[in-house]
């Protein structure tokens, strides 16, 4: 398959994103000018770099001095501390407002490093190449940057969106099988709500996209982008349809805050959100015959047993959750497949029993 561009118009401009197998060489081409005489902070992993450091190598090739600067892996990367020792070693080494960063990692490298770069000199310009699938389907897309405080994940960041993202499924075939599978969940989740043929396409090719053929999922990563690009180019603030994209992350991030991030990847415990968002939407009387259907698609992706977790403790954070109003909290469920819609005539009682039904009871 050719590398397919696809475009993200926001306030700012437009972000290209050049999406499947060998997007990363065609974009050192196309970024040649912006990487030339400049000298280029690579921000990544000491994973990522080790794993992937000749893709890293060659993509910066053209720019005049690199700097490669490695953060710890995963979450922790993202806070205050971890963005403001990048910035000071960006100053110590000379970085200046034309200097460029560029975002080399999952999605906790992209959040940290798009923050780092729109804060710093008050902002300087940055390419991402997002390394996990799920980086490549949704934390790249949109412009979303940020870090964690101790107090709330994602609590402090900006708006601020990349010269270009590059999603490489090349790089995708260094990622454990429960990464690639935790990506999934989330190009199900965004196919529930908004795009039936990808939905259809998952069903078919689940055992290949699975195993990581790196042709069929840039075909996919290509579809779940596009789709993504056009909730986030109608709602570019959040106010409206770019909360379809919270289609099972009500129940998620209760049930990560109650595992303390721990057992579950983000996109296992969207996978548990969205069956229980179906229970949510069966009760309601939508989707008919066909929630079976998504039933069928998470559970093929195959999802670890959740361990004993309190009904009530569960039921306290999704009342918590930020997403909740003072009038309750609203539920993304999906009115068919490839259609989602919003509702927010829950009952807390009618909540806490289906969460009590919902979790292991022992
Ligand atoms: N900005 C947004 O709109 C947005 C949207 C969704 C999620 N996010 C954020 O994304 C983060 C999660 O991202 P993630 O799931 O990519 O997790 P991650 O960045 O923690 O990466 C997961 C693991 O994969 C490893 N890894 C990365 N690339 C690899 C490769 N090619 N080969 C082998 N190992 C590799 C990492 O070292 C890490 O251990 C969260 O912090 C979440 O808040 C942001
Ligand atoms: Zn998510």
């Amino acid at each position: 398959m050719a590398v397919t561009c696809l475009e993200l118009r926001h306030r700012d401009g437009i972000t290209p994103i050049l999406v499947g197998r060998g997007a990363l060489q065609q974009a050192a081409r196309e970024l040649e000018d912006w990487l030339a005489d400049r000298r280029v902070f690579v921000v990544t992993s000491p994973r990522v770099r080790q794993l992937q450091g000749r893709a890293i190598e060659r993509f910066v090739g053209g720019a005049a001095v690199t700097q490669i600067l490695e953060v710890a892996e995963g979450e922790a990367a993202k806070s205050l501390q971890t963005a403001e020792g990048l910035w000071r070693r960006m100053l110590v080494d000379q970085g200046k407002r034309d200097s460029r960063l560029v975002a080399f990692g999952g999605g906790s490298v992209g959040d940290l490093a798009g923050f780092v770069a729109g804060a710093f000199l008050r902002g300087v310009e940055y390419v991402h190449v997002p390394t996990t699938l799920l980086a490549q389907v949704d934390a790249s897309i949109g412009g979303k940057t940020g870090v964690n405080l101790p107090e709330a994940k994602n609590s402090v960041g900006l708006l601020y969106h990349p010269r270009a993202t590059v999603c490489d499924t090349e790089l995708l075939t260094t990622l454990p099988v429960r990464e690639l599978r935790s990506g999934l969940f989330e190009i199900v989740k965004i196919a529930v709500v908004s795009d039936a043929d990808l939905f259809r396409r998952l069903e078919d090719d689940l055992g290949s996209l699975m195993s990581g053929d790196p042709e069929l999922l840039g075909e996919v990563v290509g579809a779940a982008a596009a789709a993504k690009i056009r909730i986030v180019e109608r709602d570019p603030t959040e106010l409206g349809q770019r909360k379809l994209l919270n289609f099972g992350h009500t129940l998620a991030h209760a049930l990560e805050a109650a595992l303390s991030y721990e057992e579950l990847r983000h996109g296992e415990a969207v996978g548990y959100g969205m069956l229980f968002a179906l229970e949510l939407a069966v009760e309601r009387g939508l989707l008919e015959g066909e929630a079976e259907r998504v039933r069928r698609l998470v559970g093929g992706l195959g999802l670890p047993s959740l361990p004993f977790l309190s009904p009530e403790g569960v039921f306290l954070r999704l009342q918590r959750d930020k997403k909740s109003r003072e009038s309750g909290l609203i539920w993304v469920l999906p009115v068919a497949i490839g259609e989602g819609a919003f509702f927010s005539d829950f009952t807390p009682t009618e909540i806490a029993a289906k969460v009590a039904d919902f979790l292991p009871n022992s």
